[in-house]
């Protein structure tokens, strides 16, 4: 194929399925790209499926970073697609070695931690531009339009936006839905790109990782629910795909819905049955879900739905002693639903589902906006909700009214009580309670749908039991309580030995 003389415009490291997606999804978009990977046959794959989809040569191979960055337009653009941690440094340091300058921007699109992303910045200034993006969307949507969080410096964003907005995902403003065309060649053009600049190196990262502990939620709220379905109510892989395809047409509407009835009804040849059956029950997790835990806990913003997602995976790791424990520990007795309780069960999931999916995504953007308060970032939470709605993996009409939300109020405490979704919490509670009791009796664990509901519950409540607590606390540990007849910073103690004297 006749090679192009002129340089490129954007260098591409890493061509995993990410990366190779991410340059082809550029090349679509116009842009000439010099490609590398230290596996060469990344490489030549990535320039075969580029000239075999397009007839032409829109991505150049190179054999190392030197030639990679004698084929750039200076200053040059250089995105990183490698795993998050070491890979990242050793990338950084290569290419200063291979002659990167202090004019030029290089990209981190890998799931790095956001901490070591603040670092990178620090480090590589005055060497070169250390910018990122954290990147939503798994393989397709990096190859057709992925959900873009990008930060660090705002000179370099200016210089990348061009880019990021091409390639993103987009959504049609007249429905806040997302425009897809999943066509090599044929880019969605028209509608509202899903990048938007989040702020200070770091936020970007910070705002994926909670993303992605909402995703653990999301998904954790599903399995509850279709496990609910499978074990008191008997229904079918098949059923429960019929069920959710259903519920996708209303306020659930998700891309987490919708792949989840996929993977139920797909089919297992070699067992005759369907394929979720033979699939071990043991979840994986690369870590994000964890991180996000971690800072809930740190910062002292209470996300235990996001928390409770990524302890369910811990226990479902935990096979073999739950095997052994089946033969010891027994539940409730099985109980056949009639016909009619089985109905009323499947309606209150419905809104059980939904608003503990409120619930998730109220702690994900208090915990951004806590996050922010202590960073000193000023986060456009109204815009990473739109940022949302198409792209990445939380994908969901429900993001434009939290868009909607906040752009009413960007100060909102939490997303409980804006008076949209105050208003929807109270038209499902009952049914929501309804589930969590149902699904307790019943033995089934419902542990995301039932932690979002305590959520929910000590929200909601002037008086919480922590006055005891205080009270316990100073009895044993001369802690100190405040009284609710004084000014908070008055502390009291009493000598609680001499109680009732
Ligand atoms: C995305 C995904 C993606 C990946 C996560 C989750 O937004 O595109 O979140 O980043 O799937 O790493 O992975 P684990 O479930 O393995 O933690």
């Amino acid at each position: 194929m006749e090679r192009n003389a002129a340089p490129c415009d954007v260098g591409f490291i890493g061509l995993g399925v990410m990366g190779k997606s991410l340059t082809l999804n550029l090349a679509d978009n116009g842009y000439r790209v010099a490609a590398f990977d230290l596996d060469p046959a990344k490489v030549v794959a990535a320039e075969a499926q580029d000239q075999q989809e397009s007839g032409v040569v829109r991505v150049e191979g190179c054999r190392d970073m030197t030639m990679m960055l004698g084929t750039l337009t200076t200053p040059r653009l250089v995105i990183l697609s490698v795993p998050a941690g070491a890979p990242v440094d050793a990338v950084c340091e290569s290419l200063l070695d291979a002659g990167i300058g202090p004019d030029d921007v290089v990209v981190d699109t890998g799931n790095s931690l956001w901490t070591d992303t603040v670092k990178r910045e620090a480090h590589y200034r005055g060497r070169f531009h250390f910018f990122s993006t954290a990147v939503s969307g798994g393989e397709v949507g990096a190859r057709f339009g992925p959900s873009l969080m990008p930060s660090g410096d705002p000179n370099a964003w200016t210089r990348l936006a061009p880019l990021w907005e091409a390639i993103a995902a987009k959504v049609d403003p007249a429905t806040g839905k997302p425009i897809e065309r999943f066509e090599p060649g044929n880019p969605v053009k028209e509608g509202e790109p899903c990048a938007a600049y989040i702020g200070p190196a770091g936020s970007g990262h910070y705002v994926k990782m909670v993303h992605n502990g909402i995703e653990y939620a999301d998904m954790q709220l599903i399995c509850e629910a279709y496990h609910l379905l499978r074990a008191a109510l008997g229904k079918t892989p098949a059923e429960i795909a019929a069920i959710f395809r259903q519920w996708n047409e209303g306020v659930l509407d998700s891309y987490l819905m919708a792949i989840s009835a996929d993977v139920l009804d797909t089919w297992d040849e070699q067992s005759g049955g369907a394929l979720v059956d033979v699939i071990l029950d043991k979840a994986g997790q690369k870590g994000t879900g964890l991180w996000t835990a971690v800072s809930s806990l740190e910062l002292g913003v209470p996300a235990p739905t996001i928390a409770q997602a990524v302890y369910a995976r811990a226990l479902s790791g935990q096979k073999a002693e739950r095997v052994a424990a089946a033969r010891v520990l027994q539940g409730p007795q099985p109980k056949v639903l009639s016909e009619t309780e089985s109905e009323a069960l499947i309606a209150q999931l419905h809104d059980a589902l939904y608003c503990a999916k409120i619930c998730a995504y109220a702690q994900g953007f208090q915990l951004m906006a806590s996050a922010a308060k202590a960073q000193h970032w000023t986060l456009d939470f109204a815009a990473i909700a739109r940022i949302w709605r198409a792209g990445c993996i939380i994908r969901a009409v429900f993001l434009q009214p939290i868009a909607d939300a906040y752009q009413r109020d960007p100060e909102l405490a939490n997303l409980l009580v804006d008076p949209f979704f105050a208003e929807q919490l109270h038209r499902c509670q009952a049914n929501w309670r309804r589930a969590v009791a149902q699904s307790t009796l019943l033995g089934v664990p419902c542990g995301a749908l039932s932690s979002a509901l305590a959520y929910f519950d000590s929200y909601r409540l002037e008086t919480l039991p922590a006055n005891l607590l205080q009270g316990q606390r100073d009895y044993f540990g001369a802690h100190g309580f405040a009284r609710i007849d004084a000014p908070e910073q008055q502390r009291f103690h009493i000598d609680w030995s001499a109680k009732g004297k």
